[in-house]
């Protein structure tokens, strides 16, 4: 463990809800590095990328915006989209593509090459299955994060015509691959020793293993990259004789992650697999308002990673002081446990408001209060 530091994060608030959990995130920040042994955070928020920031200056960042956040150790993310509020139709609106290019312009500037959305849901959180066995649902969805459908590769032909063609490429590399492959891998491991130091040992396959490994594919239809991902987890699976594995189509996933998602360990996914998935997965969690989300490099940590909630900017609600934080602060912890892995004091810092957020929903669930009595609820348990 190395001596304790200051960590630079750019935060993003965003648009729509995005500010108002965010000041929410600081709040905490800023209470638990004033703690004696808290961790040393200093925050810079910038007002970009945001639909506020196009309307004044024609375009949705600065030019140089990756540049500026290749400055810092983490960012921190609220939500990108319509600024809301919807009720309002003469709001300053821009296409998805133009407003959300950023967030994939910035998983992609700093090969934030693994996405990673844990599922284990909290007591008091919304509870969706009647299967009591919901409660032990314990999983962690790793998403496929630089390629795949989301390359951006194709094109429109005779655009506007009724001969128009589209094209959207996908391109899945061995290098990629691998690393994801692995990565999941290393996780499982790394859950099965924390279960087992918790007390709460699980068991997979006919080995018995403590932790398993799940590859999505579909396979069965897209043979060319399904058939490498395969081949792929194979050799990647022979180094880890302790982790069991398996293998779902990615439609059978969907419908086992709502029969029986208890019996998922790791899932490892493709880019879109991944995005459709771990949108199942917060619904098991307890939904939008309670699901972190990270964006990080495992191989380079000098790399900033960027640390967001599942949930979009919820237009629907902007501006009303209403938007749950319980997400945004999970978020936030997942960005103190990954700092906690040089700095015992963050590392701190990520299980005090974990156990924090846990013992508010615990005692109010997502019950209708504002924004900021959640936060201040949060607070006083740290
Ligand atoms: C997510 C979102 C984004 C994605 C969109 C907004 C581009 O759905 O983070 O899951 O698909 O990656
Ligand atoms: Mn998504």
């Amino acid at each position: 463990m190395k001596e304790a530091r200051t960590w630079q994060v750019a935060v993003l608030p965003g648009d729509g809800v995005g500010p108002e959990v965010v000041r929410e995130a600081i709040r905490v920040l800023d209470t638990l590095g004033a703690m004696e042994d808290g961790p040393s955070i200093a925050c810079t928020s910038f007002d970009w990328p945001s639909h506020q920031w196009h309307e004044q200056h024609g375009e949705i960042a600065p030019a140089d915006y990756l540049e500026q956040l290749g400055a810092f150790d983490a960012i921190l993310l609220g939500a990108l989209g319509d600024p809301g509020p919807t009720s309002d139709p003469h709001r300053y609106l821009l296409t998805d593509s133009e407003s959300l290019a950023p967030l994939l312009g910035i998983r992609k500037h700093f090969d934030q090459w693994a996405c990673e959305r844990p599922c284990r849901p909290l007591p008091g959180a919304p509870q969706f299955l009647k299967d009591e066995r919901a409660a032990d649902i314990d999983m962690l969805v790793i998403r496929e994060n630089s390629e795949g459908e989301y390359v951006g590769q194709g094109g429109r032909l005779a655009a506007g015509t009724v001969n128009e063609i589209a094209t959207q490429i996908e391109l899945f590399s061995y290098r990629a691959t691998e690393r994801i492959i692995r990565h999941a891998f290393e996780q499982a491991r790394k859950r099965a020793t924390q279960r087992a130091a918790e007390d709460r040992a699980r068991s997979f396959g006919p080995d018995a293993c403590a932790s398993q490994v799940c590859l999505v594919t579909k396979r069965n239809a897209l043979g060319h990259w399904g058939e490498m991902y395969t081949e792929v987890f194979a050799q990647v699976a022979a180094d880890y004789p302790d982790v069991a594995t398996h293998h779902e189509l990615v439609d059978a996933a969907c419908m086992k992650f709502v029969t029986s998602p208890w019996a998922f360990d790791v899932v490892v996914a493709s880019n879109l697999h991944g995005d459709i998935l771990t949108d199942l997965a917060a619904v098991l969690n307890g939904g939008m308002g309670v699901a972190p989300s990270c964006n990080v490099n495992p191989a380079d940590r000098s790399r900033p990673p960027m640390f967001e909630p599942t949930h979009g900017s919820a237009p629907g609600i902007a501006g009303q002081n209403r938007a749950g934080p319980a997400a945004m602060l999970l978020t936030t912890a997942m960005m103190l446990d990954w700092m906690g892995e040089e700095d015992a004091r963050a590392a701190q810092a990520a299980a005090r408001l974990q156990a924090a957020v846990a013992a508010d929903l615990a005692a109010h669930g997502l019950d209708d209060r504002t924004t900021d009595a959640v936060t201040s609820a949060v607070i006083s348990m740290l």
